[in-house]
C-alpha cells in the first residue's frame, strides 16, 4: 500500500484562482449574454504583448538552437552567467545594493520558488504570514506539514497570522513573540500596500535580534512610483544576514506565460542545524537547484536578458505605465462608486472595501452577475481579507475604462 501526503487533505477548498475560474465558467454557461461582455480583473495576469526587445531576443535564440554550432543543451541549473550577471548588476549593484552574481538563482517563477524554498528550511520553524496574504505562502507550508488543521475561519494551527488592516496601512508589524520565518510581500499582493524604509528596517532589526529569516517577495517592485519606498529588502542595512528575496519577470516584462524569475540567496545568510550550529543556506539552495532543476530554457533566459537592454528597459517602463494608468482609472471609478479604496499607487492591485454588510463573495457574485466583471474576493486571501475585494489593473485601457464605468453604475 502506498501512502499519500495527508497534509494535502488539510488544504481548504481549491486554490483561490481555480475556484474563481470554476465559478466564472458556471456563470458564463448559464448567462451567454453576460459571458459575451465579461471583463476579467481577477487573477493578476498580464494582457499586453511581450516587449519587442524580448521578442527579437527570443527569435534570435530560437535560430541559434537550429544549428549544431550554436545549439544549447542543458544549461547551468542556477542560470546562465550572463543573465545572473545582468540581474545582479542592473537590479542591485547599479543601485548601490551588494549582491554577487552567484547569489542570483534564475528560476521558472517566484510562485515556484516561494514553495521550493521550504526544501532547505527545517520542519520545526515557527512561521509568520500576513493576513490577508498571497495564498501560496500558506498552502505550501500546509503541504510541507508545517501547520495544524484549519479552523472554521480558515486559519491553520501553528501559523502566526499578522493582521493587515487599514489601521496599519496593511503592512504587518513585527510580532511581540518569536518567529523563525516570516513572509513579507512588498508591494503587496493582494492589498497593494508598499512597506516604507522604516517599516522594513523594523523587520530587519527584528529578524536580526530573533535570528529570523525574512522571505521577501518583491515580484511587484517595478510598480513602485514613490522614490522613498525600497525596491529590495537588501536596501536595508543588515538584510544580507537575514533575508532571501524573490523577484519575477512576470509582471514587469509580461513573462507570466514565458516563465522566468529569480531568487537572491546571500552567502552571508545563516540558519541553524539541529544542534544549533549556524550554517549558510546558499550551498543548500545551490545543491537543491542542481538536484531538482535543470534550469530555465536558454531561449527564455535570452528573452529575460533583453529586458536589461536600453530598449528593453524603456519598453518595461512603458508597460508599467500602461498598467498603472489603468490602476488610476480603476481607483477613480471605485471611488466615484462610493467605495473606500486602498492600494493601486505603488502596486497594480486595488484593494476595495465592500459596502457595509456585504461579504467578499457576495460582492464577487454581484459584480460578476450585474457588471459582468471578475474581481477577486478578499476573503480568499485570509480571514482579514473578508469585507474587501481586489481589482487587478492588468488589462487593456479600454477594458479598464469600461470596468470603471460599470462599477459606477452598480447599485449596492
Ligand atoms: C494573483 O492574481 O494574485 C497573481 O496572479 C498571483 C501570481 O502571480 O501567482
Amino acid at each position: 500500500m502506498a501512502y499519500l501526503n495527508d497534509n494535502y487533505l488539510k488544504l481548504k477548498a481549491g486554490y483561490l484562482f481555480p475556484e474563481i475560474a470554476r465559478r466564472v465558467k458556471a456563470f458564463c454557461e448559464a448567462n451567454p449574454e453576460g459571458a459575451s461582455r465579461l471583463i476579467r480583473c481577477g487573477i493578476g495576469d498580464v494582457t499586453e504583448p511581450l516587449p519587442p526587445a524580448v521578442v527579437a531576443a527570443l527569435h534570435k535564440a530560437v535560430d541559434e538552437m537550429a544549428t549544431r554550432e550554436t545549439f544549447h543543451g542543458y544549461g547551468p541549473e542556477q542560470g546562465y552567467e550572463w543573465l545572473r550577471s545582468a540581474i545582479a548588476k542592473n537590479d542591485f549593484r547599479d543601485k548601490g545594493i551588494d549582491v554577487a552574481d552567484d547569489e542570483v538563482f534564475v528560476s521558472d517563477g517566484s510562485k515556484c520558488d516561494c514553495g521550493n524554498i521550504l526544501d532547505v528550511l527545517g520542519s520545526k520553524n515557527k512561521i509568520a504570514i500576513s493576513d490577508p496574504v498571497y495564498p501560496v505562502y500558506v498552502d505550501t507550508n500546509v503541504m510541507a506539514g508545517h501547520t495544524g488543521d484549519a479552523n472554521a475561519a480558515g486559519a491553520y494551527g501553528k501559523l502566526v497570522y499578522l493582521p493587515c488592516r487599514p489601521s496599519n496601512g496593511f503592512v504587518p508589524e513585527p510580532p511581540k513573540k518569536h518567529v523563525d520565518v516570516v513572509y513579507l510581500c512588498s508591494p503587496n499582493n493582494p492589498t497593494g500596500a508598499a512597506a516604507t524604509r522604516d517599516q522594513l528596517t523594523a523587520w530587519v532589526n527584528y529578524a536580526r535580534e530573533n535570528k529570523t529569516i525574512i522571505l521577501f517577495d518583491a515580484a511587484y517592485e517595478a510598480y513602485i512610483s514613490d522614490p522613498q519606498i525600497p525596491h529590495s529588502i537588501f536596501e536595508i542595512p543588515g538584510a544580507r544576514e537575514c533575508a532571501i528575496e524573490f523577484r519575477s519577470f512576470s509582471k514587469n516584462g509580461g513573462f507570466t506565460g514565458v516563465r522566468c524569475a529569480y531568487t537572491v540567496v546571500p552567502k552571508t545568510l545563516l540558519a541553524a542545524t539541529k544542534t544549533g550550529e549556524m550554517n549558510p543556506l546558499h550551498p543548500l539552495w545551490n545543491r537543491r537547484s542542481a538536484t531538482k532543476f535543470n534550469g530555465v530554457s536558454y531561449i527564455v533566459q535570452r528573452g529575460a536578458e533583453a529586458l536589461y537592454s536600453d530598449d528593453g528597459k524603456a519598453q518595461v517602463k512603458a508597460l508599467v505605465e500602461h498598467y498603472m494608468g489603468n490602476a488610476a482609472i480603476l481607483r477613480a471609478g471605485a471611488k466615484k462608486a462610493g467605495l473606500k479604496v486602498f492600494g493601486g499607487v505603488n502596486a497594480p492591485y486595488i484593494w476595495v472595501r465592500t459596502p457595509k454588510g456585504v461579504t467578499s463573495w457576495e460582492a464577487f457574485d454581484k459584480i460578476l452577475g450585474e457588471a459582468n466583471v471578475v474581481i477577486t474576493p478578499g476573503s480568499g486571501f485570509g480571514s482579514k481579507g473578508e469585507g474587501f475585494f481586489r481589482i487587478s489593473s492588468f488589462n487593456s485601457r479600454a477594458n479598464a475604462e469600461e470596468v470603471a464605468r460599470r462599477l459606477k453604475e452598480l447599485k449596492w
